[in-house]
């Protein structure tokens, strides 16, 4: 494994998707607990569902960035030597090319059975309490990791970290664990670590390189020049 990337939300601030901290970020208008925990999903379902709702039937109006676009023409030159990791759960990255997208966090565009974890498919539209698992017919979820879950594919992951030569984080703010935590995790193993973002922590013991700046404008250098 040559390059194992993560991309948070600031990857796709610049295609107007808001992120979740800083100014106007997503965690200042709702509360985590009511929209992003399963604690808040059981307690007022309708809310939660259209939440994401609107989140889901709003991507058509955003467009990927020269970042994404820049990272599926890597995917196309590195190959299987490369693994692209996000937490957004954007269509973004799909939409500029990438082919293999690991969801950590789940996806705006696919539900989930409440009943069965593993039956999950691909939806577009508005949830409601009459949606259906197709696999068993059991009521359904969005399919997005809420605090206090497990992240998706982390065996897929951490065996990434543990072979490759790079690791790259684009657009997080590294608060949130176990994503947080993957440049500790790479940067034991060996790898050298990039930090390309908006504000860069320079005093990051983790991090060896830094590219400080707009995702859609140190992005596109980076990959055209990785080696
Ligand atoms: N280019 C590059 N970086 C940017 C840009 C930009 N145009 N705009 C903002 N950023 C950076 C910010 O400086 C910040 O470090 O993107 C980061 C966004 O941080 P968050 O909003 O915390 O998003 P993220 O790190 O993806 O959040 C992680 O938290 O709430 C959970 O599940 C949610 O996946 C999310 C996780």
């Amino acid at each position: 494994m040559k390059l194992v990337v993560l991309t948070g939300a600031g990857i796709s601030a610049e295609s107007g998707l808001r992120t979740f901290r800083g100014n106007n970020g997503l965690w200042e208008n709702e509360k985590i607990e009511d929209v992003a925990t399963p604690e808040g999903y059981y307690r007022d379902k309708a809310r939660v569902r259209n939440f994401y709702n609107s989140l889901r039937v709003g991507l058509p109006n955003y467009k990927p960035n020269a970042a994404h676009f820049a990272l599926a023409k890597l995917e196309e030159r590195l190959g299987d030597d490369f693994l692209l990791v996000t937490q957004n759960v954007d269509d973004l990255h799909e939409r500029a090319g990438s082919k293999r997208v690991l969801h950590m966090h789940g996806a705006l565009k696919q539900l989930r059975c409440e009943a069965n974890e593993s039956h999950v498919f691909n939806f577009d539209g508005e949830e409601t309490a009459e949606t259906k698992c197709p696999f068993c017919g059991a009521p359904t979820r969005p399919h997005i990791v809420w605090f206090g879950e497990i992240p998706l594919y982390m065996d897929k992951i951490e065996n990434a970290l543990l072979h490759t030569k790079e690791f790259a984080y684009i657009g997080t703010s590294s608060v949130v664990y176990p994503a947080a935590g993957f440049k500790q995790l790479a940067k034991h193993y060996k790898a050298h670590v990039t930090c390309l973002n908006l504000e860069v922590d320079r005093e990051d013991r983790n991090t060896d390189a830094f590219l400080e700046g707009k995702a859609s404008e140190v992005v596109p250098t980076w990959c055209e020049n990785f080696k």
